[in-house]
């Protein structure tokens, strides 16, 4: 199944999936189980842009990630669900009670009326339930479209209104550290706004009380009394549609990311098997949010598929102390760790005592994903969680690639800090100039492209084709622009070095400046905004808004606060801003382009230089907000 062990192996694989891509995923996707194989590995033309990956070929992706593992290991752990609560036991699911749990839930799901193609959204917290759901959309063909459970009433409704979905799954709350949230609640308010759910499944959870809707709602633990635990997996085309996903866009609302079922299974399979250099009978955390495509690849899909023990955490690094996550990897013995740059330099803060008071024996492969991790952080996560024994493995992806694109492969790759390092095989970057041309050899730096397809890529924006050939494949034509920055070193190792459109990475979470300025506009006294990212210790990247209001405000403190609640109802708390300076006017050119470059300047702390001033329409107001600076 395509292995590597050695740089050597994976120069070798990497040279051959260059020259012979179609016979180097062949064989990686013949280790899987296909009901039908493919009659033609690959079609695309990025020009329309059109992808297809093993065409003809008909699977089911929970056969991957279930069934094929009950005949030799039924009773291996396929999930350790380790609870918000650390004084509450976690809970070890075999392999065969997940097919079980899985096949029970999608029979629930047909009961209540979903059908193979059906959109269905699913607003869980991270409870086993929602490994269920989302495997049980699959086993019966329906594409899930899971919200992250931090998300508004609003979000959730956009995104139901966007995907068409019938039906919505959620449970009655969620804890969150000491907090618990009322996630029906917030579900009821979306669906007032949603003509097209008929159903809505609650699973019962905190015990909230929350109200059912008569005709509409229904509790899970009532309806899954009634059905089989049996239910064969609907055969699926390979490029019939897996999920949606939403992700922030630089413009206009959430994009719903396509990913189909076959070539994302054959790209999360192979990278989560590479990447980690995973090992029968090694537990692997990833302690991302399924709600997110790192949870949907690499807690799900990527781990499952190959027969892994993965860890479903519930909590948060803080609560009840910034010692939970070494605790938690003492306690179930995890050998790989994969967080986020955010995660680490907040708990970096902590007493050392935090990490000491905890055996991390265990440890061999420490992964970073979601922004590019400082060399300070690396260090650090090397030196005390790794004892400078692990290999890191910085991987770089979106969800729009699926899986990881360029990322070290463990203890195969020689490492460098703050370097994503190599393409993965199959994977060609190209390093693009302004001028729209690619530059080659190494020592160079540019706008990062691929230029050739890969499974695991996203096939469309939903309901937008045009959007997605926008977006993805006209700033460069015949070549998928990713929106990020890089170098590429003297050893062709590669470094992103961060967006370079209007999207802010803030812990780890893409969002969208004009998606945060519309939100912000929704209060009634504001009449424009421009919203940057400035850096912070932290989150990696924060949100600045440069705030216009009808009238100066009475009281700035109590405004900035009602803004950040406009935000919060309308998006999430994640993007909520920390800085708002209020201004009479933002710096705009003769067209009325706002010039962002002036107020990340400002943003950043760096007034020095502002570069040409003199195309503004009223270069004053410059002045303005360089006073005002927060
Ligand atoms: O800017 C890059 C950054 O996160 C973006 C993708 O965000 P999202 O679609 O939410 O997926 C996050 C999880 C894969 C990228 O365009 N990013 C992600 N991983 C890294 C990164 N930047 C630098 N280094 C990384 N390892």
């Amino acid at each position: 199944m395509n292995v590597i062990r050695t740089f050597e192996d994976y120069q070798h694989h990497y040279q051959k999936s260059i020259e012979h891509p179609e016979n180097f995923w062949s064989d990686v996707a013949n280790g899987l189980t296909w009901r039908k194989k493919w009659d033609k590995v690959l079609e695309w033309d990025f020009h329309k842009p059109s992808v297809k990956w093993f065409i003809g070929g008909k699977l089911n992706i929970t056969e991957n990630c279930l069934d094929r593992h009950l005949a030799n290991h039924a009773n291996r752990t396929a999930i350790i669900w380790e609870p918000n609560n650390p004084d509450e036991d976690a809970r070890h699911i075999t392999y065969q009670q997940l097919f079980e749990e899985v096949c029970k839930t999608a029979n629930m799901l047909k009961a209540q009326g979903v059908k193979k193609g059906d959109r269905v959204c699913i607003y869980l917290p991270m409870i086993p339930e929602l490994a269920y759901a989302v495997l049980a959309c699959a086993r019966i063909g329906a594409v899930h479209s899971v919200v992250f459970a931090g998300f508004s009433a609003k979000a959730i409704a956009d995104r139901i209104n966007d995907a068409g979905s019938n039906v919505v799954v959620t449970s009655d709350g969620a804890y969150r550290g000491d907090k618990t949230i009322n996630l029906k609640k917030i579900v009821d308010e979306a669906v007032q706004s949603c003509p097209s759910v008929s159903k809505v499944i609650v699973k019962e959870y905190i015990k909230s009380g929350a109200p059912l809707t008569p005709g509409r709602d229904v509790w899970w633990h009532e309806e899954i009394t009634k059905v089989s635990a049996d239910c064969p997996a609907e055969e699926m085309d390979a490029e019939d549609l897996l999920f949606i996903l939403y992700t922030s866009g630089s413009t206009g609302k959430p994009k719903g990311m396509v990913h189909t079922c076959g070539g994302y299974m054959v790209y999360t399979n192979y990278t989560f098997r590479t990447t980690f250099q995973y090992q029968e009978g090694q537990v692997y955390w990833c302690t991302a949010d399924i709600g997110w495509v790192t949870g949907h690849s690499y807690i799900l899909y990527g781990p499952l598929s190959a027969g892994a023990t993965t860890v479903m955490f519930e909590g948060i690094p803080s609560w009840p102390n910034p010692g939970r996550f070494w605790q938690a990897i003492e306690r179930h013995k995890v050998n790989i760790f994969y967080t986020a740059p955010t995660a680490i330099r907040s708990l970096q803060q902590a007493p050392i005592e935090f990490i000491e008071k905890y055996d991390l024996s265990s440890l061999r492969v420490l992964g970073s994903v979601g922004e590019p991790i400082n060399e300070e952080a690396w260090h650090w996560y090397d030196k005390n969680i790794g004892k400078g024994k692990c290999a890191i493995v910085d991987t770089w992806w979106q969800t729009e690639t699926g899986g990881f694109m360029i990322a070290p492969i463990a203890r195969v790759t020689p490492l460098k800090p703050a370097f994503a390092t190599l393409p993965l095989p199959g994977v060609q970057p190209a390093v693009m100039n302004e001028g729209g041309l690619e530059v080659n050899g190494n020592g160079v730096e540019g706008r990062l492209t691929i230029k050739f397809p890969w499974p695991g890529m996203a096939r469309t924006i939903y309901g937008d084709h045009q959007r997605f050939k926008d977006t993805y494949f006209s700033t460069f034509p015949g070549k998928y622009f990713t929106g990020d920055g890089c170098k590429r070193d003297e050893d062709g190792y590669y470094r992103i070095t961060g967006r370079v459109d209007d999207i802010i990475i803030v812990s780890g979470h893409n969002l969208g400046t004009a998606e945060i300025e519309s939100a912000v506009d929704e209060h009634p006294l504001v009449t424009e905004t421009a919203v940057v990212g400035f850096p912070h210790d932290i989150k990696g990247q924060a949100v600045y808004a440069f705030v216009i209001c009808y009238e100066k405000p009475k009281d700035e403190e109590k405004l900035r606060g009602e803004i950040r609640d406009t935000v919060s109802r309308i998006i999430g708390p994640i993007a909520k801003p920390d800085k708002i300076q209020f201004v009479s006017g933002l710096p705009k050119t003769r067209s009325g382009k706002i010039m962002r470059r002036i107020l990340r300047k400002v943003a950043e702390g760096d007034v020095s230089n502002l570069g040409d001033i003199t195309t503004l329409l009223d270069p004053a107001v410059v002045e303005e907000i360089k006073a005002g600076a927060l």
